[in-house]
């Protein structure tokens, strides 16, 4: 459709670029950002590295004039950086620690042909978007919630079906491959019993249709029962720590049968993973923690191919999802593709049968490795350490049902900055301190945006949360409401000046990769306590909504952090909090519990308040006393 594309092409063009802050605006944001979170001392220290760095002559000012060139020079002057400092470089294995999940509710199927009926319609609906995506028909998004109205960047999309992430050595390479398409037969690989099938979406060019579809799953089904053909488990090797992964591959690639594999791995639209019954009750939580990992090998961890941006699990016990990589979009553009899914196959119940006509078909070709010893070894070290990270993941998914959005709208106060005060308060309920936190922003207003943090334990926030919390001082329902507000009003503010391309983070991170390529020694700046630990994230957190009955959640980037993902809705909010086992001082039921205290509490100071206020205006104007009578606090 050109029109369409000319239009959508010219959209993203007039997008502004992502500016690059003042040099002396982020360094004094990043000093009020980590002074309450370090110690008096320190904080001397490092105030005095960041005024030497930003000073007259200083580095900070060679640093910025760089960038500065770099920005006039690049649609985007941090993407590059923030992709391999985010992802690309991080060694970690993909499951838990990177890749998000989205969970799809429980589904019924009577039998295995029911699921792979919801395969079919699923992979249907997958082809569906695929096509909107290549003709650039996808109508272009707009912003809601802070500053709606400006259009976003829709690069994100295209990068869904035609991107793949290589492990490397020492980092990773993600490949986006954007006349695929065009050039090459389409096919998804279809993973069942560990098994990998090349399923061709369009055999003599014409695209199949849901009953083929069908046909061709159960002929994969067939083929992966049989147990003496059976391969062993390649996609284990997947699930490992990035490095480790590519020295398998190394080997792997030695052999012409597993490069021509490897090949037809690379270049599919998408995995899609029939799963085995996991055993479990289908718990939120449960279903949760099968999309993050698969359950160890013991389950169906290898029945994924994690370096593909998107894998579809199919569990013939009905636990459906997506698994993705991250590196090439956010969990956003994820929902949005997961949503079209969800309601192509709930809303479609009539395409199955009108194309009832079904081709005969060659039965899809399965994926051949060839293992020697050597390699067998390695599969079963990547499965032993598949199994500790599945053993150490403590996921707890928390369904909030007080209330939602609508009741803190009421109270005139933003939904997200108020659910991330609540998220500190539950934080300083469990610890007695605040940390360094993240919330992903998107700074899709610019092109090719991807996100900025937002750096959510304010000074504010520590104000208000030791409000609520402090025994041996008594503070009034007024002054807890104020530091409430104040708390929001400073989360608010920073929200916005993060979607408008003034936050720290990114900033921060371009001095030091500019630092790098200009060769200098590493300025004092980043190598300061203060900059490790203010980038040591033990609360990773963000919203991602949903308008379809299901949820996002991830992992904590941190041994001894919290990943907290939250679903706001209208009458209540859904949290996945995620922490490991190992760690002692973590515990996701704890942060659970103290995070339904902490928003009870607040819902009760609000409805005190505003009782208390409306007791003042309803009264004389003489008689007023009302509205800031002392109480003790909450507990
Ligand atoms: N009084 C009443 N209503 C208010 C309000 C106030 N003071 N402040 C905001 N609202 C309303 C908004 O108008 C909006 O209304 P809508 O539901 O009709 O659109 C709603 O509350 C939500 O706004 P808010 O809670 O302030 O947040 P937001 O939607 O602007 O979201 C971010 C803030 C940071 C989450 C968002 O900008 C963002 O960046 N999202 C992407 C996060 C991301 O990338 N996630 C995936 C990571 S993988």
């Amino acid at each position: 459709m050109p029109i369409m594309e000319k239009k959508t092409a010219r959209d993203s063009e007039v997008l502004p670029k992502v500016p690059v802050p003042p040099l002396k605006q982020t360094l004094d944001t990043y000093l009020k950002c980590v002074q309450h979170l370090v110690k008096d001392e320190q904080f001397k220290k490092t105030k005095a590295i960041v005024e030497k760095f930003g000073a007259p002559g200083g580095v900070g000012e060679i640093l910025q004039k760089k960038l500065l060139e770099r920005s006039d020079k690049t649609n985007n002057w941090v993407y590059e950086y923030w992709l391999e400092d985010m992802y690309l470089n991080n060694r970690l294995a993909l499951p838990v620690n990177s890749s998000p999940v989205m969970v799809f509710p429980q589904q019924t199927f009577r039998d295995h042909k029911d699921a792979l009926r919801f395969a079919a319609r699923l992979i249907q609906g997958v082809l569906d978007y695929k096509a909107l995506i290549d003709a650039r028909a996808l109508p272009v998004d707009f912003a809601r919630g802070q500053l709606a109205g400006t259009p976003l960047c829709m690069e994100q999309y295209y990068r869904l079906f035609t991107s793949y992430r290589y492990p490397g050595l020492k980092t990773d390479t993600l490949k986006v491959h954007m006349n695929a398409a065009s050039s090459t037969p389409e096919h998804i690989i279809v993973a069942c019993k560990n098994q990998f099938f090349v399923l061709d979406v369009a055999p003599s060019n014409k695209q199949l249709n849901e009953t083929e579809i069908f046909s061709q799953l159960e002929k994969i089904m067939k083929m992966a029962e049989n147990a003496e053909e059976r391969l062993p488990p390649l996609g284990v090797l997947t699930s490992d720590g990035r490095t480790e992964w590519a020295q398998a591959r190394d080997v792997l690639t030695k052999d012409q049968t597993n490069r021509d594999s490897l090949a037809l791995m690379e270049s599919c639209v998408c995995v899609v993973c029939l799963d085995e019954p996991c055993g479990l009750q289908p718990r939120d939580t449960n279903r949760a923690l099968m999309m993050l990992h698969g359950g160890g090998r013991e389950k169906n961890g290898a029945n994924r191919w994690y370096d593909k941006s998107m894998q579809f699990v199919v569990g013939m016990d009905g636990f459906c999802g997506v698994v993705c990589d991250h590196s090439p979009f956010e969990g956003i553009v994820l929902v949005q593709c997961s949503e079209y899914v969800m309601k192509y196959i709930t809303g479609s119940p009539t395409k199955t049968a009108k194309a009832s006509t079904a081709r005969e078909l060659l039965r899809p070709r399965k994926l051949l490795w060839k293992c020697n010893a050597h390699i067998h070894g390695l599969l079963t070290s990547s499965g032993d350490r598949l199994q500790k990270l599945v053993d150490n993941l403590d996921m707890d998914v928390f369904k909030f049902k007080a209330y939602g959005k609508e009741f803190i709208k009421k109270q005139k106060m933003s939904p997200d900055a108020f659910i991330q005060v609540a998220l500190q308060l539950a934080f300083f309920k469990c610890t007695g301190r605040l940390v360094s936190t993240y919330e992903s922003a998107s700074i899709r207003r610019f092109q090719e945006g991807r996100v900025d943090n937002i750096r959510s334990a304010t000074p504010e926030a520590l104000a208000f949360v030791k409000s609520m919390t402090d025994e041996r001082v008594t503070y009034t329902d007024s002054e807890k409401s104020k530091r409430l507000r104040d708390a929001i009003n400073a989360q608010t503010s920073y929200t916005i000046a993060a979607i408008t391309g003034m936050a720290i983070d990114n900033h921060l991170l371009g001095l030091l990769r500019i630092s790098k390529e200009l060769k200098l020694e590493k300025p004092e700046i980043f190598c300061d306590e203060t900059y490790v630990s203010s980038n040591h994230f033990i609360l990773s957190t963000s919203q991602v909504p949903t308008t379809v009955e299901m949820f996002c959640c991830y992992g904590p980037v941190v041994p001894n952090g919290y990943g907290a993902c939250y679903n706001p809705q209208s009458d209540h909010i859904l949290f996945c909090v995620s922490s490991f086992w190992e760690n002692t001082e973590t515990s996701s039921a704890v942060f659970v519990k103290a995070l339904n205290e902490g928003l009870l509490e607040i819902r009760d100071l609000c409805n005190r308040s505003c009782a208390a206020a409306a007791a003042v205006a309803s009264k004389p104007a003489d008689s007023g006393q009302g509205a800031s009578q002392p109480k003790k606090s909450g507990k």
